[in-house]
């Protein structure tokens, strides 16, 4: 019932170069029928990337965008300016942005809005510290980062929200939480929406991150939470990727 979505976060990494090879390798690529793949490269490739994605199945997202459609912002790129380059999903609240850019619950609610303002499919990101997790305070901590954005959408916003778990600890280490590490805390997520609509948490799509790859994909994918990953360090090796996409199916 909810459709797989397999996600590459870029970062500040790849290249002209790894933009054409994404779009030669998806163009030869038979994907698993029901699948979401996008691709969210650093803005000054998304031109090209529209471009060579195009007649493949790779969507395009951003990485952050500003939360106004235009002003005086030196260096921001807004939700509007995303659109235009056929950007339809945006990551708010990936804790790279949490924690460098000071970006905050508040922070992360003006970029969801921003989004689907312009209907971009926001991915809010969650996740715990070590620290938080050695004093078992993970569902406490991704709980309030969920439910200080969730309980301030509308009911049909609330329905376009995916949210990916990233357990902090996890991401660019190579020490994946373990799938019933991650299961526990997904389960936690739906529980939560459930609360607000139980349909509209059986639809929710929930994304798993942090050190996912090929090896281990398939039996983080087989958790019955969940319904995708965002991958850092692996989607920029173009095998590696395909091979978490058809793990997918
Ligand atoms: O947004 C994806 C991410 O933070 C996970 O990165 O390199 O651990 O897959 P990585």
């Amino acid at each position: 019932m909810r459709t797989p979505l397999i996600a590459g976060n870029w970062k500040m990494n790849g290249s002209a170069a790894l933009v054409e090879e994404f779009g030669r390798a998806f163009a030869e690529t038979t994907l698993p029928a029901s699948l979401d793949v996008v691709i969210l490269p650093p803005f000054p490739y998304l031109d090209a990337a529209r471009r060579a994605f195009d007649g493949t199945p790779l969507r395009l997202g951003a990485q952050t965008l500003n939360p106004l459609h235009s002003g005086a912002r030196t260096g921001e790129v807004s939700g509007r300016m995303l659109r235009e380059f056929g950007v339809e999903y945006a990551l708010a609240g990936h804790s790279e942005r949490r924690q460098l850019y000071r970006e905050g619950d508040e922070a992360v609610l003006d970029r969801l809005l921003a989004a689907l303002n312009v209907d971009i499919t926001p991915i809010l990101c969650v996740g715990e510290t070590l620290e938080e997790r050695d004093a078992g305070r993970t569902q406490e901590v991704v709980l309030r980062q969920v439910g200080y954005a969730m309980a301030r959408l509308e009911p049909d916003q609330r329905e376009r929200v995916i949210i990916a778990y990233e357990p902090v600890w996890a991401i660019g280490t190579g020490r994946t939480a373990t799938p019933q590490q991650a299961q526990e805390v997904m389960a936690a997520i739906r529980e939560y929406q459930a609360g607000f609509d139980r349909d509209l948490a059986a639809g929710l799509r929930l994304l798993y991150g942090g050190s996912m790859n090929a090896g281990n994909a398939a039996e983080l994918l087989a958790q019955p939470d969940i319904d995708g990953g965002l991958v850092g360090g692996a989607s920029l090796k173009v095998d590696d990727f395909l091979a978490i996409c058809q793990s997918a199916g």
